[in-house]
């Protein structure tokens, strides 16, 4: 149980490196008021320009996809003299990972617990841990975004994919619980986005300015 709890702390550290406010800070500027007054790479890509944008972008989804795919795994070797987890305890150290690296980067401890919107982390950690469920939420996220031009809008409609597409791709019971857990957090963070597309105030892709939130 004890390597449980330091995966997730481990995870949740990682996931908490706030990138884009960091990136922005470097620059002078501080992503939480401007833009959209998020830290993400949507804002970053808004305020900064493509190049940050990008950069925090990967490192965001890097936090959420080395949270799965090595912290668990580095921990259990290091606490039990170099042995190796059985799949059953493989799974539930990549799922506590992926859970936490999000939890770390929604909720930072670095920004007093004001953190992300959790999409390019929970992208990475997606891609660790339910492959199938990644792909559909990327091509609904890239599909929607063109259609649309709003990346809120590409957000919340790939987050609301995920839990059928991880039904349909033959997932456990509980891999279908994590993705509708993701997929309910990440349209839960878009509160703002969507009480400003109801006022018809969001910005679309490429426009410079929106309300925080
Ligand atoms: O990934 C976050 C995106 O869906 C919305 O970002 O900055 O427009 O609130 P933003």
């Amino acid at each position: 149980i004890l390597t449980y709890i330091i995966t997730a702390l481990v995870a949740y550290l990682l996931g908490s490196i706030p990138t884009g406010y960091l990136v922005g800070r470097a620059k002078g500027l501080d992503l939480r008021t401007m833009g959209s007054g998020n830290i993400g790479a949507t804002n970053a890509f808004r305020i900064l320009g493509k190049g940050p944008g990008i950069f925090v972008l990967l490192v965001d989804g890097l936090k959420g996809w080395v949270s799965v795919a090595w912290a668990g795994i580095l921990v259990y070797r290091l606490m039990q003299g170099g042995a190796r987890p059985d799949a059953q305890t493989s799974e539930y150290l990549r799922i506590i990972g992926g859970v936490c690296a999000i939890l770390g980067h929604n909720y930072t401890c670095w920004l007093k617990f004001k953190g992300g919107k959790g999409i390019a982390t929970s992208a990475g950690v997606l891609a660790g841990l339910i492959p199938i469920a990644f792909l559909a939420g990327l091509i609904t996220w890239i599909v929607v975004c063109v259609l649309t031009k709003y990346v809120s809008v590409a957000s919340i409609t790939a987050a609301a994919v995920l839990p059928f597409a991880t039904m349909f791709g033959g997932y456990s019971r509980l891999m279908i619980g994590i993705a509708t857990f993701m997929a309910a957090l990440a349209i839960y963070k878009h509160k703002g986005n969507i009480e400003r597309l109801r006022k018809g105030t969001e910005n679309k892709f490429g426009a410079k300015k929106a309300p925080p939130g």
